[in-house]
C-alpha cells in the first residue's frame, strides 16, 4: 500500500532523514517511534506529498506520490501534531469546509461529529477548544472522506488518559474496518498495544523494524526481581532469567534471607527503544 524507496531528506548540509526503504501492507497498523528529531514528522510529510524527498520516491498504491497528489490525496487522512484548523469558525464550520471541497455528501458530518460525539459542541469556535477537544476535531476531519489510509503524527500526545483511551478505541476501530495506518507515538504502550509492525528510528535511519513482540525478545531482556529483607530494610536484586549463575543466586537468597516478593518483569518496548537509542525517552 505504502512503498518508500530510497529516501532521504537534507536541509542544508544536514541528512535529517537518511536512505529509507521499507513498505507498509494493506490494512497494516506501522507504529512510527523515535526521539525528538529523528526525522519521523518529516518522513511522514514526505510520505504524504506534503515534502519532496531529497532523494528517493514515495508511492500509494501503485502511484508516485508527486506526480498523483490529487489521486493519492483522495485516499489518505492526515491528523499532524500541528492542529491546522479554522480557530475562529466553528466545528460544523470547519468539517462542512472540508466536506465540501471533497463534494462529500449532506449528512456526512452529521454522521462523523456523531461516532467522535462532537454533536453537542458543533456550534463551538475551534478557538473555545482545549487540546483534547481539538484532537477530535482533528481526526473527525480527517475520517470524512473515508480515507483508506490514515497517517496520524502523535494522535493522543498531551491528551488527559481518558481522551487518550477513547482515541486509541477509535484507531483500532478503523484497523478493524480495514485501514492502512501510520502512527507515530513516544508512548511505548500504545505502540505495543495498537501496532503490527514498529518501526524505530534514530538520527534518520531505521534501526529496527518488527513485531513489537519479536523485538522485545530480540532487544529486550526478562529479569527476575527479588525483594528480601537485609538489615531491616528491603533490598531489591535483579538477575537475568537466562543467566547460569541465576538458580543458583536464587536459591542461596531464599534459603538465608526472609524474601518479601518474587515476580518476573517482562521485557518492554520502552526498553528496546532504550537498548536501540540509548535511553532518549520522552
Ligand atoms: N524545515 C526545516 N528546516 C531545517 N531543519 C528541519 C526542518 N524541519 C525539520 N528539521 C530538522 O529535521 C530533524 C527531524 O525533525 P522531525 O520533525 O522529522 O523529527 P521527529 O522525529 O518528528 O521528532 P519529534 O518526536 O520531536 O516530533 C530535526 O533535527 C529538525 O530540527
Ligand atoms: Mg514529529
Amino acid at each position: 500500500m505504502i512503498e518508500i524507496k530510497n529516501v532521504s531528506k537534507c536541509y542544508g548540509e544536514k541528512k535529517v532523514v537518511d536512505g529509507l526503504s521499507f513498505s507498509i501492507k494493506q490494512g497494516e497498523l506501522f507504529g512510527f517511534l523515535g526521539p525528538n528529531g529523528a526525522g519521523k514528522t518529516t518522513t511522514i510529510r514526505m510520505m504524504i506529498g506534503l515534502l519532496k524527498p531529497t532523494e528517493g520516491e514515495v508511492w500509494i498504491n501503485h502511484l508516485n506520490v508527486l506526480q498523483h497528489m490529487k489521486q493519492v490525496q483522495a485516499d489518505i487522512g492526515v491528523v499532524f501534531e500541528a492542529p491546522n484548523l479554522y480557530v475562529r469558525s466553528t466545528i460544523r464550520e470547519n468539517l462542512n469546509l472540508f466536506a465540501s471541497l471533497y463534494s462529500l455528501p449532506a449528512g456526512r458530518v452529521d454522521e462523523v461529529m456523531e461516532s467522535l460525539q462532537l454533536q453537542d459542541r458543533s456550534s463551538f469556535k475551534v478557538s473555545q477548544l482545549s487540546k483534547g477537544w481539538k484532537q477530535r476535531v482533528l481526526i473527525a476531519r480527517a475520517l470524512l472522506h473515508q480515507p483508506r489510509i490514515l497517517f496520524l503524527d502523535e494522535p493522543t500526545s498531551g491528551l488527559d488518559p481518558n481522551t487518550a483511551a477513547l482515541i486509541r478505541d477509535f484507531i483500532k476501530q478503523f484497523k478493524q474496518a480495514g485501514t492502512t495506518i501510520v502512527l507515530t507515538t513516544h508512548d511505548m504502550i500504545e505502540a505495543d498495544e495498537l501496532s503490527d509492525r514498529v518501526g524505530i528510528m534514530y538520527n534518520g535511519k531505521l534501526v529496527a523494524m518488527d513485531h513489537p513482540q519479536t523485538l522485545k525478545s530480540t532487544y529486550g531482556k526478562k529479569e527476575l526481581r527479588i525483594e528480601f529483607m537485609k538489615d531491616g530494610q528491603i533490598v531489591i536484586k535483579k538477575f537475568p532469567t537466562d543467566g547460569k549463575e541465576t538458580a543458583k543466586q536464587v536459591y542461596d537468597l531464599m534459603t538465608e534471607r526472609e524474601i518479601v516478593s518474587i515476580h518476573t518483569k517482562e521485557a518492554t518496548l520502552a526498553d528496546v527503544f532504550a537498548a536501540l537509542t540509548g535511553s532518549e525517552l520522552s
